[in-house]
């Protein structure tokens, strides 16, 4: 096997015309899939579909946005699925799963839930149609399909995200101030009555490395275990800073997975302080290289979503100031050595 890797390996950097193997490397990893988040606006760039739906890069699409609590019920009860369906649509045309995200968050809700005072039973009810109606909405459609379907991989939801501080303490939302922990057990026996085949997770940022707030998890979903409240995974976001990826990332995945639950990196990206120089995008591809390697060296570490497989569409600049560049892909759509980072993280070199 490894003498295949090496060979293979050497076949990929040597030439150009290999175009694209991440999730190849995966699969050769041990891993279920490895795939990207993607937006509905960038589904006018027909460069962008081609690389988006190049399965030997990405086997696996993650909403971005549309699958959101203010994009999909935006008034109560009225559900739209347009902009969720689009993409659902596009993975399906391409065989790639979709990981569905997400259904309770305390960011991007409509103002009707924000403003509604609605008092703990009925906030309950909310939670519960919500995550029912788009968890169930998806129903069957959230999965893989591979040719020899060897691999009848059930895709996953983000039902709760960022419900931690920090500090390891609870986030202080609308959802936790009126209802406590009872909205996260609600959304997640809701999510799995509407599909029991899909995996259910928490997911978070600042959970890459030990400490505080990966210990808070831990303990919510040993309570969520004890109460048998579904969940089956957790999702770790690491859009992680280049020259700061936390030293104790693999072993951290380690002590969540054995917890007994799936863990997958759900929206890996690797910003830096513009301006890109090569020192910068060397140690990038290290970077790259270090959170694949610590999934790979995980055997309960399921599967790497990227944030966006490209630096045109990236949030990072959008949202830090001053800061950006943190995809595998360039803005013309060239591979940087991030992208090597990776390969070099799925072939251990
Ligand atoms: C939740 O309660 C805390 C403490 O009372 C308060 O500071 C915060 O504004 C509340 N947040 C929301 C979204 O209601
Ligand atoms: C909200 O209601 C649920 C279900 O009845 C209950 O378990 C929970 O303790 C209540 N939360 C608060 C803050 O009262
Ligand atoms: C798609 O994006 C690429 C890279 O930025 C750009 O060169 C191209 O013009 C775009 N195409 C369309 C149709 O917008």
């Amino acid at each position: 096997m490894a003498k295949i890797l090496v060979l293979f390996s050497t076949l990929l950097l040597a030439t150009p015309l290999c175009n694209a193997q991440l999730a190849i490397l995966a699969q050769l990893s041990g891993k279920k899939y490895f795939g990207t988040a993607t937006d509905n606006s960038e589904l006018t760039n027909t460069s962008y579909v081609a690389q988006l739906g190049n399965t030997l890069d990405f086997h696996q699409l993650t909403p971005a946005n549309s699958m959101k609590w203010d994009a999909t019920e935006p008034s109560r009860g009225t559900f739209t699925f347009n902009g969720g369906d689009a993409i659902v649509q596009q993975a399906e045309s391409r065989g790639q799963l979709v990981r569905g995200h997400n259904c309770v968050w305390h960011n991007q809700l409509p103002d009707w839930v924000t403003a509604g005072n609605f008092d703990n039973a009925t906030l309950l009810s909310i939670v519960q149609n919500h995550c029912g109606t788009l968890v169930g909405h998806y129903k069957g459609k959230i999965y893989i399909v591979l040719a020899d379907s060897v691999l009848l991989c059930v895709v996953s939801w983000d039902v709760v995200n960022e419900c931690l501080n920090d500090d390891g303490t609870f986030r202080q939302s609308v959802f936790f101030n009126t209802t406590g922990l009872a909205y996260i057990k609600t959304a997640l026996r809701t999510a799995r009555a509407a599909d029991p085949k899909a995996k259910l997770y928490i997911n978070d940022f600042n959970i890459e490395g030990s400490g505080a707030k990966s210990t808070a998890l831990m303990n919510l979903v040993k309570e969520l275990k004890s109460e048998g409240v579904p969940i089956d995974g957790i999702g770790v976001q690491s859009h992680l800073i280049v020259g700061e990826v936390p030293t104790t990332m693999r072993q951290n995945l380690q002590d969540f997975a054995d917890l007994g639950v799936e863990v997958a990196i759900t929206e890996l990206d690797i910003r830096m302080n513009l301006p890109e120089t090569p020192e910068l995008l060397a140690q990038q591809e290290k970077d790259y290289q270090t959170v694949i390697s610590a999934c790979k060296a995980v055997r309960g570490c399921i599967g790497v979503t990227l944030w966006d497989w490209t630096d045109k569409f990236s949030w990072v600049p959008g949202t830090f100031a001053g800061q950006g560049a943190a995809c595998p892909w360039d803005e013309n759509f060239k591979r940087k050595p991030a992208y090597l980072g990776i390969v070099k993280g799925f072939l251990s070199l």
